[in-house]
């Protein structure tokens, strides 16, 4: 086997399983993998980011039934939320796989036989317990709830018996060398803390795996046993080997396999650190290099999951601050192997801190005073004193102190090490009071080396910045008079002293606002509905249709309905007549609301009787998230008009 060209990096995210809409968690991996992508291209390197969707297996099949659709139907919804939400947070993916697409399915089974036909592959019968939220097979020493139940111990959740015929990987037959495997390779599992977990679960000895369901329909075809489906995690892991040309495109896949590191959250790193490699080595193919499972955000101390339904929406933020506070937040707070707390009171405390005060009033201050004093163009400075030198020097070492921590995967002390130099920045301009220094006009000169400095420094951090807050660095760049994009530099070449006296600086307008807590606790609805079967009815005739008697009902009198918080009862004129009507509408109106509008209601529905009163009319309205919406006329009308 050839070696692989040293300047490609290959970087994956786990492909996430379409069951339901991405939150903050898919979004947390993503993000990571996005700016480390970023800075890997900076450096210089030739990047390939893959991520993707886990479509098949009894997960989704239940979710889609639960929903009312087919699995390919939630499936091609779902795939829609995340793509979106990759776009909304600056995700700069080179492929985006889908285990569906047929390239994928049909390398998946090309391996499957190709392990079989080397008898690591044989047939049996699995007798135990699998958990469907996790997709796993639980190990046989889980003690059971009650006959014919467990509960995961991973997830929590009730798993039931399975006993059926099945294939089975002989990854028994792996476990010494897996064992090796990592001796030789201690940088495999990262963080290092996690490797101990890896190992001592396969010291525990491993039993083979079933990779073959009967009674999953939703699923890869096991070649020439149609009875038979392959286990989701068999195809899943497989996609990082199909999405880069495994068995369809030999040059891309000789260019970037093996991966350089797969991201994945710690709750799926057994699959990844034991079963991978093992069917990697099975199949002939170099293992990849690092392994990195983070930790998890926990919402009120438990992990954030949709099975668990105490999933935040990453929408809700980023309608109101854009991507880059969050793709910040989730970055810096912490440690990337630890676990965190998400608030929204601790989002909005970093953001106003670090984003709105330390740097947006810095790049405002500075930006401001150079074209305030020199209508944007420093014309003269003076020579570069001590102190000046000091802030340049600074600079040196802390980019090759943050390039360090990018390496490393550290991308909070990276953060962090940038914010000291920024505290620098902002001490520098305080001590130096430009804006005392600017009323003396035999000073202009020094005046212009201290914005120039101020200005050179900011222009600096941006690349640094860069992989994590795209869209706001590139702002600041081009207010710093750089024309092209900080895409097209190189850390290794970029320095200080590049920032041009003679730059046009443009006047900035605030970079981070401040948002206060109760206005952005207010914003819940972000405008995207909730995914549902469709509403296909079948069609009706223009006859069946006039069968409905809709008139045009003006509200006379509403009152509460006792012992009820949604329902009114409305007296309407429909025009011959005063009906009294029962309508769950009273969390969306109150009775002023209402009294002498006009609004549609169908008069010859059979009356019905709710909570004693005898409804004779109905009101129509759209139902928006659990919520009647009812629609008023625009133009004034009669009551009793007949609606067509
Ligand atoms: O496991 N905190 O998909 P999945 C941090 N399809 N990260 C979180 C998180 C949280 N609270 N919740 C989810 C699957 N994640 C499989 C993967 S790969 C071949 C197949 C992130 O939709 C984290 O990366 O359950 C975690 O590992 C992943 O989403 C699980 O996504
Ligand atoms: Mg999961």
């Amino acid at each position: 086997m050839e070696e692989r060209p040293k300047n490609t990096f290959y970087i994956t995210t786990p492909i996430y399983y379409v069951n339901d809409i991405p939150h903050i968690g898919h979004a947390y991996t993503t993000i990571i993998t996005d700016a480390i992508t970023r800075f890997k291209k900076l450096a210089g390197y030739d990047v390939f980011f893959l991520t993707g969707t886990d479509e098949h297996g009894q997960k989704v099949e239940k979710s889609s039934q639960e929903k009312g659709l087919t699995p390919i139907e939630l499936a091609d919804k779902m795939v829609i939320r995340f793509q979106e939400l990759w776009k909304a947070l600056n995700i700069s993916y080179d492929y985006f796989i889908r285990t569906t697409q047929p390239i994928h399915e049909k390398g998946v089974q090309k391996i499957f036989q190709k392990l079989k036909d080397k008898g690591d592959i044989y047939k049996g019968t699995y007798k135990g317990y699998y958990c469907i939220s996790d997709e796993n097979f639980l190990p046989e020493d889980v003690p059971l709830e009650k006959e014919g139940h467990k509960i995961c111990p991973d997830c929590g959740k009730e798993c039931s018996l399975v006993s059926e015929e099945c294939y089975f990987f002989k990854l028994s037959a792996y476990q010494d060398r897996l064992l090796d495997f990592y001796v030789q390779h201690p940088e495999f599992v990262r963080p290092h803390t996690r490797m101990n977990e890896v190992v001592s679960f396969v010291k525990q000895g491993l039993k083979d795996l079933s990779i073959t369901r009967t009674t999953v329909k939703w699923a890869i075809q096991v070649p020439d046993d149609p009875e038979h489906t392959i286990y989701v995690w068999f195809d899943a892991l497989n996609n990082y080997l199909t999405a880069i040309g495994y068995d369809w495109n030999l040059e891309l896949y000789e260019k970037f396999w093996p991966a350089d590191v797969h991201f994945i959250g710690k709750d799926i790193l057994r699959f990844h650190a034991i079963f991978w490699p093992a069917f990697l080595m099975a199949s002939g193919f170099p293992l990849p290099k690092i392994i990195f499972g983070h930790g998890w955000w926990l919402k009120d101390d438990t992990k954030m999951s949709k099975s668990k339904g105490n999933v935040l929406d990453p929408h809700v933020i980023l309608k109101a601050f854009g991507p880059d506070p969050l793709r910040y937040f989730l970055l810096r707070e912490i440690p990337i192997g630890l676990d965190g707390n998400f608030s929204h009171e601790g989002f909005l405390h970093r953001i106003n801190s670090d984003l709105a005060n330390d740097l947006g009033n810095l790049v405002q201050r500075t930006l401001t005073m150079i074209f305030n004093y020199f209508g944007g163009r420093i014309d003269s400075m003076g020579e570069e004193q001590t102190e000046d030198e000091a802030l340049r020097l600074a600079f040196d070492t802390l980019k090759s102190r943050v390039i360090d921590h990018y390496e490393k995967y550290n991308l909070n002390k990276a953060l962090e090490e940038i914010w000291g130099y920024l505290n620098k920045v902002n001490k520098y301009l305080a001590t130096h009071e430009p804006w005392i220094i600017a009323k003396d006009i035999t000073q202009r000169e020094r005046l212009g080396r201290i914005l120039y400095q101020a200005a050179a420094a900011l222009r600096a951090i941006c690349p640094l910045i860069f992989p994590v807050m795209p869209e706001s660095m590139e702002k600041i760049w081009t207010l710093l008079g750089e024309e092209n994009s900080i895409e097209d530099t190189r850390l290794s070449q970029f320095d200080y002293k590049d920032f041009r006296i003679t730059s046009n600086i443009l006047k900035p307008d605030p970079l981070f606002p401040r948002v206060k807590l109760e206005d952005f606790l207010k914003e819940k609805d972000t405008g995207i509905p909730p995914i549902q079967k469709e509403d296909k009815m079948e069609q009706i005739t223009f006859d069946e249709f006039k069968k409905m008697d809709l008139r045009v009902g003006e509200i006379l009198k509403v009152e509460h309905v006792e012992g009820t918080k949604k329902l009114l009862k409305i007296d309407v004129n429909i025009g011959t007549e005063t009906r009294q009507m029962v309508a769950g509408i009273a969390d969306t109106y109150s009775p002023d609301d209402l009294i002498g509008k006009k609004i549609v209601v169908i008069v010859n529905l059979k009356p019905a009787v709710i909570r004693g009163i005898e409804s004779q009319a109905m009101l129509l309205a759209a139902e928006v998230s659990g919520k009647a919406i009812v629609p008023f006329f625009l133009k004034d009308v009669p009551a009793g008009s007949k609606v067509r």
